[in-house]
This record gives structure tokens, C-alpha cells and sequence, in this order.
């Protein structure tokens, strides 16, 4: 069983503080593109939401026609999602997919958004070639984070749980090594509501 204690304390203010799934327009029309994409590479099997939190975005996957399942180590935010989403599949398990349960999920999309900052950056690289080893040709992901500068990837105070920001091009080159070819990327700027640049980066399974 996964844990993710600073999620479980904060999960039911966490969902109340974010009562939608978009805190800017970027966010919501990089998700869409990411939804279209998903339907056009005509792969088949389920988008898993790794690290999903509530669950908003499982949901809007699935109210969109897609086959999903929504993953986190936080038990507490699962409590939440399934309370809010009961006719949608979560796991309680992080970033690595490591559970039985998602053993005979094939997975068609892979949708990480600032859940991958969680993740002590020496242990993504054999993170992200589990997903590729999951994932078909064509396949696609989508991950999302708060940024850095110059190529560097820094720990920062996150208010919840350990977090590193990734400068765009050291994801995609982690991507990259994994199997996942970048075909498209997002910034948008700090402002009064995001302290740091925040990155979309949309890649495909060679
Ligand atoms: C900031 S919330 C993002 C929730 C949702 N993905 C979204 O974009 O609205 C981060 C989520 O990542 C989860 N998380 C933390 N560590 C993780 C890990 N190692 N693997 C996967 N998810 C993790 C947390 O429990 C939390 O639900």
C-alpha cells in the first residue's frame, strides 16, 4: 500500500481549495489538445491519471468517452474521489504503476499533471521507462509541472510534500531516454496565483 501523508492531511482542504480542475486557460485547452490527440492515435485501452488526486481530471476523461483509472498514493485523496466519482476505477498506488490491479490495464494515455514533481528526481527515469515498457507505439502522455531555469532540476518548498521543479527541457530529454518523442510544450508565467512557470509537455511513444 502507498502513502503519501502530506496529501492525506490536507486532501479534503486540497479539494476544496480546488474546485476545478483548471486554474488557467492554458491548463484547460492543453488538456483538450491532449484529449484530442489521445482519440487520433487510435490506440486502445485506458488513460491513466497518475497522481489524480480528487479526481477531476479521471472525471473529465471519462465524461469525454474515454476507458480511465485514476492512481495516487494518497489514500485520503482517494476517499475523496471515490466519494465524488463512484462509477470510475481508482488504485492507490504512486507514479510507478507497481499494483496488482493494473496488471491487465493496457494503457493508451498516460496523463501526469504535478504529480511527477513528487518524485525524487533520481527515481524518474526508471519511472517513465515503466510507462514505455506499459505503452504501445503511437501512445501518448501528457505531463505537467512548475518549472526552473537554465536547465536545472531544484527542490522547492511546496506547501504538501517534497517537490522538484524540472526545467522543460530536462523532462523532455528524461521522456526522451524513455521511449517518448516531445511533439509539443507549454509555459505559462508565474502570476499572483502560480509562484513558478508552469510546463505542459505533450510526447508520443516511438
Ligand atoms: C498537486 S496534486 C495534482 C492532482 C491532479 N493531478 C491535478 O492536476 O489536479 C498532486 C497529486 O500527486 C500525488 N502524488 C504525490 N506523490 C506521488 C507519486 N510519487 N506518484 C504519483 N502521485 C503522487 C498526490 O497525492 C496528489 O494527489
Amino acid at each position: 500500500m502507498s502513502s503519501q501523508p502530506g496529501y492525506d492531511a490536507l486532501a479534503e482542504l486540497y479539494a476544496e481549495t480546488f474546485p476545478s480542475p483548471f486554474t488557467n486557460t492554458l491548463q484547460r485547452h492543453a488538456f483538450g489538445a491532449f484529449v484530442d490527440h489521445i482519440r487520433d492515435s487510435g490506440v486502445r485501452g485506458a488513460v491513466v491519471d497518475v497522481g489524480c488526486g480528487p479526481g477531476l481530471l479521471t472525471a473529465e476523461l471519462a465524461a469525454r468517452g474515454f476507458e480511465v483509472v485514476g492512481v495516487d498514493p494518497s489514500s485520503e485523496m482517494l476517499r475523496i474521489a471515490r466519494s465524488k466519482h463512484p462509477g470510475l476505477r481508482f488504485i492507490c498506488v504512486d507514479a510507478t504503476l507497481d499494483a496488482p490491479e493494473l496488471g491487465g490495464v493496457t494503457v493508451a494515455a498516460l496523463l501526469a499533471r504535478f504529480s511527477l514533481i513528487h518524485v525524487p528526481p533520481d527515481s524518474v527515469p526508471e519511472i517513465l521507462a515503466g510507462w514505455s515498457e506499459r505503452m504501445a507505439a503511437g501512445s501518448t502522455v501528457l505531463v505537467a509541472g512548475q518549472t526552473s531555469a537554465d536547465d536545472e532540476i531544484v527542490e522547492f518548498d511546496h506547501r504538501v510534500a517534497p517537490a522538484w521543479r524540472w526545467h522543460t527541457n530536462r523532462m523532455s530529454a528524461a521522456l526522451a531516454d524513455a521511449g517518448f518523442a516531445e511533439e509539443w510544450r507549454t509555459l505559462h508565467g508565474a502570476d499572483a496565483d502560480h509562484r513558478f512557470p508552469e510546463f505542459h509537455l505533450f510526447a508520443r511513444r516511438r
